[in-house]
């Protein structure tokens, strides 16, 4: 393995508009302690050696604003280019994954609306795809109990079953791939949309992160330990938890 394959690029989804955290800027671009999530993330991921190059797909519109504000952060000195990001998530890691050089062996996917995953996570993902794995997601054991249900707008909802805790993860990103898997998942799933059983939806449910992509194929995902920090920035109070984190660093001179 030469040492550009070794050494893995970041695909960095930012082109949501975050409505889930209400009206504002596209939520990449909001702030957290002053600095913008997506800077945070992506010198999350520059902090790790195993990353030598970040792609960020950033809101279409919002290319050029995008590379003053990693410029304007001191991330002028790393490898990253920006590209416009698509209308869905999966459309987005598609386009990024697509300006990555053909050289690169391992592919990351981190979502920019995580902006505090510690160095470690990261380290510990892009070395389990260089031990052998294919696809590696990092996850978490789940605090509360899970129930499937019939849903219902309004409720009440019919409970249908209580999956065992023990044996579910919730699971966050950075996401890390061979290269080779994952790009050929992502054509699989942009061929099928174009076809009409693709598009009428078999029984199959929604594929919602880049691992699920890899398992609909018949890919084989395995999971490393994730970290409590590394959440997922979706609603307000996220937003107030993330301010926390971020003090509570600041105070330990952690960062
Ligand atoms: N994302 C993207 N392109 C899209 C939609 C989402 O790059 N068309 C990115 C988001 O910017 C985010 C990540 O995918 O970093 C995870 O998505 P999510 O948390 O759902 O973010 P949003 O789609 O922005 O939020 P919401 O669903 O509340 O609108
Ligand atoms: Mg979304």
């Amino acid at each position: 393995m030469n040492a550009t394959a070794a050494v893995a690029a970041a695909v960095v989804p930012a082109a949501g508009r975050g409505e889930r955290l209400g009206p504002g800027a596209p939520k990449a671009l909001r702030e957290l302690g002053g600095v913008p999530l997506l800077v945070h993330a992506v010198r999350a991921l520059t902090r790790s050696r195993a990353v030598g190059l970040v792609v960020v797909a950033a809101p279409a519109d919002g290319v050029a604003e995008v590379v003053a504000l990693l410029d304007s952060h001191g991330l002028e000195d790393k490898d990253i280019r920006v590209v416009a990001g698509g209308s869905t998530r999966q459309e987005s890691v598609r386009l990024g994954l697509a300006a990555i050089p053909a050289e690169v062996g391992i592919v990351l996917v981190h979502d920019a609306a995580r902006p505090l995953v510690p160095v470690e996570v990261v380290d510990a993902v892009a070395s389990a795809v260089r031990a052998g794995a294919e696809a590696v997601v990092p996850a978490v054991p789940l605090a509360d109990t899970v129930k499937r249900v019939e849903p219902v707008p309004g409720g009440p909802e019919p409970v249908l079953d209580t999956p065992d805790r023990a044996t579910l993860r919730a699971v966050q990103t950075p996401q890390g791939f061979r290269r080779d898997t994952l790009a050929e998942v992502h054509a699989k799933a942009l061929a099928e949309e174009s076809t009409a059983e693709g598009a009428a939806g078999t029984a199959l449910p929604p594929v919602t992160d880049d691992a699920g992509l890899v398992e609909r194929f018949g890919g084989r995902v395995v999971v490393v330990p994730g970290h409590e920090e590394a959440f997922k920035v979706t609603r307000p109070l996220d937003l107030v938890l993330a301010e926390a984190v971020l003090a509570r660093r600041r105070a330990a001179d952690a960062y």
